[in-house]
Order: structure tokens, then C-alpha cells, then sequence
């Protein structure tokens, strides 16, 4: 098996699949503050499809939709509905990457190709993973550009109000019944990633549902990709529901960190975006779960906004409702305050958040 001698240095970006492009990047940018900096489509001579790039600090949305019928990506959503097709990473060698997984067992989606414009060359190939998500490899250290070659500067006038999102901190995948431990050992087969942190259906279940979850992360923790399996409940686990309306495995949420989650979230709020909702007795034992934290608890309260601790110290999370009509993708909002665990405290209190939602769907 070859050596894992590339680098990855972090997520590129990530390519949703959606049926029309020029509203969900509106919507992105309206309420959650994402600048649109790069476009390609008709206008830039690109006649099959259109992509929309959407900035803020270090994450990178690439918003793309078919310009005629029968195209992979047309496929891609008559299959998912909107959706995440690709999870990009940024490495020093593309074509090294490619190889180098290829050789321990990945299936190619892109063979390496370089393109250029005006600002230089970027080398990009893909592999697939679960479902019929991929993984690019993203070599931009010889393009200046803003994004990537052919990518002209955008000139949509869409409004934009910055809320504080600065980085991805994870991106999970949900994976159908026991197929966790296989997808798990992909990524430490094809990249040599380890287990960062674990949690089994006895840490968290209620009265009706409950999931498996493994975070896998490469050498630098840069990246880390949660995997989810459903486990077996009174009733239908919410991973579960996203399998049935997504068709397969995929992705089912992309986590944004921030540094001062209050404020991002009011921000969001007042610009429209859906939280799932906290009952106000999560807040009731919280003082003596957590201690003394900087923030004021009545107005996480007001908010909806989840706290854990670990021995290192504690985070701050909420989740948006489904960002679509299927309940499938959603986003996280995180503020870390030393923890670097994922919210075990938390999950008995979203999943009865989520159950109630479910309920309300017809699929509990
Ligand atoms: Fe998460």
C-alpha cells in the first residue's frame, strides 16, 4: 500500500447540486451573510452548467445547477433533491492524492487535469466516497486568482450582511444501517485517517430513536468528517429519515464555526433563518451541569442555543431546520471554548427537538 506522502491542508469548499442556483446562493448570502466572489455560466461561456461562489472568511459554497437536461447533475437531483455532492480538500499535490488513494482502494471520479486562465494553473481530481458524494483534491498553490480558473469575478448584485461564520469545523455523513464501520475504514484505508471521537446508541437515544457516530479526522485535524449509521429505535431515527428522502448516503450537515455565536445567531434570526427550537427546560438543569460560563444563560435561552463541557472546556452549538423542503442537509452553528469534543450532553435534547419536527412530517 503506498505511503500517504501528499498534504491535506484543510476544506477547499463544497458543492451543493441544486435545481435552481441563482436563488439558493441568494438565500445563502441574504440570510447568512456569504459574499458571492466568483461565478461561471453562460455569460462566462460555460453553456452546461452554472456555479455561484460563496465566501465568508474561510469557507467556500459552490452553488451549481444544470443549463440543460440530461447532465450528471440534472441525475443528481432528480436522485437527492438539493444537495451536497462534493467535499473538496485542499492539498499540495492533486495528481498525488489521486494516485496515492487509488492505489489503497479508491474509486476515481475525476482523473487529474490541470486548468488554467490569466491567474495561473490549479490541478483538480475527485474520488468517490458514500453514496454518490465525491471528494476533489484542490492544488491551487500556482493559481492567484479568487477562486479557480474560469471563474470570472462575480457580478450578481446579491445583498449580503456578514454574521461571523469564519471556518468549517465538520462536515457529517450519513450512512444507511450498518454501514458505519466499512465507510470508517475507507477513509483509514484510502487517506490513513484515525477515529477522533466516538458515541454509540447507548450515549444517545430517547424514549424513540437513536444513531451511531464515529468522527473520523486526518493527521492535522483539520478535517474532521463525523459518520453517522441510524440505530435501532421504538421509532424511525432521523437518520433514517434522511436515507428515505435523500436515496442513499450523503451529507447531512456542514458545521460553521464562530467566535461570538450570539451574535451570529441574532443576526441570522432577524434575517429569516429557522433554528430547530429548545425546550425551555434544557435550560432549567444547565447551571449545574456546566457551571459558571462568560455568556448570560437567559439569553442563550432566548436564542435556542445548546452548551456542553468536556475536561478541556465547553462549546456552543445550534442547528438550523432542513435548507430545503426534503429533510435532508441542515447547517451547525459552533463556538468553541477549548472543547473539541461534538456535544454528547447535547444530543438527547436535539434529537427530541428533531423528533418533534419529525412528528410534525409524518415521519416519527
Ligand atoms: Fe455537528
Amino acid at each position: 500500500m503506498n505511503e500517504i506522502s501528499y498534504t491535506i491542508d484543510g476544506f477547499n469548499h463544497c458543492e451543493f447540486y441544486v435545481g435552481n442556483a441563482k436563488q439558493t446562493a441568494f438565500y445563502y448570502c441574504s440570510t447568512m451573510g456569504f459574499k458571492p466572489i466568483a461565478y461561471c455560466g453562460l455569460e462566462t461561456g460555460n453553456r452546461n452548467k452554472v456555479s455561484y461562489v460563496l465566501n465568508q472568511n474561510k469557507i467556500n459554497l459552490l452553488i451549481t445547477s444544470p443549463l440543460k437536461n440530461n447532465t450528471e447533475i440534472g441525475a443528481h437531483i432528480e436522485r437527492h433533491g438539493d444537495g451536497i455532492k462534493d467535499v473538496a480538500f485542499t492539498v499540495d499535490d492533486s495528481e498525488l492524492a489521486w494516485k496515492t488513494s487509488l492505489n489503497r482502494g479508491a474509486k476515481s471520479a475525476i482523473e487529474p487535469k490541470e486548468i488554467k486562465d490569466s491567474n495561473g494553473v490549479a490541478v483538480i481530481s475527485a474520488i468517490k466516497t458514500f453514496g454518490d458524494t465525491t471528494h476533489s483534491f484542490i492544488e491551487r498553490k500556482n493559481y492567484h486568482g479568487v477562486f479557480l480558473p474560469r471563474y470570472h469575478n462575480n457580478e450578481n448584485k446579491f445583498t449580503y450582511d456578514e454574521t461571523g461564520l469564519i471556518h468549517i469545523d465538520h462536515i457529517v455523513g450519513n450512512q444507511e444501517e450498518g454501514d458505519m464501520k466499512n465507510v470508517c475504514e475507507y477513509y483509514e484505508n484510502v487517506f490513513g485517517w484515525h477515529r477522533f471521537w466516538t458515541v454509540d446508541d447507548k450515549d444517545i437515544t430517547t424514549k424513540y430513536s437513536s444513531l451511531r457516530s464515529i468522527v473520523m479526522a486526518n493527521n492535522n485535524e483539520k478535517v474532521k468528517i463525523p459518520i453517522n449509521e441510524p440505530a435501532e429505535g421504538l421509532k424511525k431515527s432521523q437518520i433514517q429519515e434522511f436515507i428515505d428522502f435523500y436515496g442513499t448516503a450523503g451529507i447531512q450537515h456542514l458545521a460553521f464555526s464562530t467566535k461570538d455565536i450570539i451574535k451570529t445567531v441574532k443576526k441570522m434570526r432577524k434575517n429569516g433563518v429557522e433554528f430547530l427550537p429548545t425546550p425551555s427546560s434544557y435550560y432549567d438543569e444547565l447551571r449545574k451541569r456546566i457551571g459558571d460560563i462568560d455568556e448570560d444563560i437567559e439569553e442563550l435561552k432566548r436564542l435556542g442555543i445548546l452548551i456542553d463541557l468536556d475536561e478541556n472546556g465547553y462549546m456552543l452549538q445550534i442547528f438550523t431546520k432542513p435548507l430545503q423542503d426534503r429533510p435532508t442537509l441542515f447547517f451547525e452553528i459552533i463556538q468553541r471554548k477549548g472543547s473539541n469534543s461534538f456535544g454528547k450532553g447535547n444530543f438527547k435534547a436535539l434529537f427530541e427537538s428533531i423528533e418533534r419536527e419529525q412528528q410534525k412530517r409524518g415521519n416519527l
